[in-house]
Formats: structure tokens, sequence, C-alpha cells
């Protein structure tokens, strides 16, 4: 798998200390406030694990199936959800955990659904990386572990196709392995 990285972006001492960050702030923000945290399956699990065994809060935890790449590295543009029923989490304060913001559209997709339809308290979101670029949808994450430029990435829970979710670190993917000019 390693072959396939065209370069590492984080390795996983540089992930936690900034989890460190995270999770400090995340603790001062919520302190005593009845917080749910829902993770985005399958990319957050990696970045969920590690971080909330940072936040020393009686915090419950969920988790939401929702995909939008299918398997490629550009987004579908479509949201789709693959449970029917939502979270419960009505009278909570919600924090949206996602491995990457990109187009915007899952983060975005998924807020309106919890607002719309399940009756949170609040609704914020924090995610491992971000890419610089013009989002296809208006939304930004209220924490951000890095920014990064607009490339595909993988490791740290990340896949291409499924694949290299369990590298211990973020790394761009080797062009030529899904485009061959
Ligand atoms: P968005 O809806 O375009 O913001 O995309 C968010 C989802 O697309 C993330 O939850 C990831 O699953 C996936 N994704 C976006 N960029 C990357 C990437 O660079 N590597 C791997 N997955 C990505
Ligand atoms: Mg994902």
């Amino acid at each position: 798998m390693r072959d396939d990285v065209e370069n590492i972006l984080f390795h996983e001492s540089t992930i936690l200390v900034r989890l460190d960050e995270l999770a400090a702030q995340i603790t001062r923000d919520y302190g005593d406030k009845e917080l749910t945290v829902v993770a985005v399956l399958n990319g957050s699990l990696w970045f969920m694990a590690d971080l909330l065994r940072r936040i020393p809060l009686p915090l419950s935890v969920d988790c939401l199936s929702v995909s939008s790449y299918h398997g490629g590295t550009e987004s579908s543009g479509v949201v789709t959800f693959h449970q029917t029923s939502l979270p419960d989490i009505d009278g909570r304060h919600v924090l949206i955990l996602d491995d990457i913001l990109d187009s915007g559209r899952t983060l975005h997709a998924i807020c309106t659904k919890l607002v719309a339809e399940a009756k949170p308290l609040s609704v914020k979101s924090c995610v491992l990386l971000a890419k610089k670029k013009k989002r296809a949808v208006e939304t930004e994450a209220d924490y951000v572990g890095f920014e990064i430029g607009d490339e595909f990435v993988i490791g740290y829970g990340l896949d291409y196709k499924e694949r290299y979710r369990n590298l211990p670190f973020v790394g761009v993917l080797r062009h030529a392995l899904y485009d061959p000019q």
C-alpha cells in the first residue's frame, strides 16, 4: 500500500497532537451541555476513536451511513442515506464528525436532514481535513483539523475504493492509480 502513496501529508503523531487541541476546544465549548456525537461511516471511525478518547465529557455516540463518492475520486453530487431511522437526538446538542470536507454536499445534506427531521438543540460539525476549494454547496465545518489543497487523499480512515483506510497516516494517492494521463 505504501507504494501507492505519492507523499505523506500528516503522520499519525502530527494528527494526534492536533486532536489534543481540537478535543480541548470541543471540551471547553460543550462544557455541561448534553452532547451527542454523530460519526459519518466509514471514514470517520479512526478520527472518532482518537478524538473522543481525548474528550472527558459524558457524551453519547451514534453513527450515520452516508455516501457521495460511490467508489471514485469525484463527488457524485448525490448524497445517499443508507439507513431508514435517524439517531435519537431530540433535545441534544449534536456534533457531526466526518473525515473530510470536499464539495460540502455530504455535511450540508446531513445537517439539513437532522435539523428538519430529528429536533436537535444545535448542530455543529467537525472534520479532520478540509480541502481549500470552492464548495459546490456553501458549507464550512465549525472545527477543522487541517486544511489541505484540492488533492485526493487516503489513510487514517480515508479510502479509495474501500482500500487504504488502515494506513496510519494521511497521504496523497498516486495519480497514476486513478488517472491514466
Ligand atoms: P463532499 O460531500 O464532497 O464534501 O465529500 C465528503 C465525502 O467524500 C467524505 O466523507 C469522504 O468520504 C469523501 N471524500 C472527499 N474527498 C476525499 C478524498 O480526498 N479522499 C477520500 N475520500 C474523500
Ligand atoms: Mg466519508
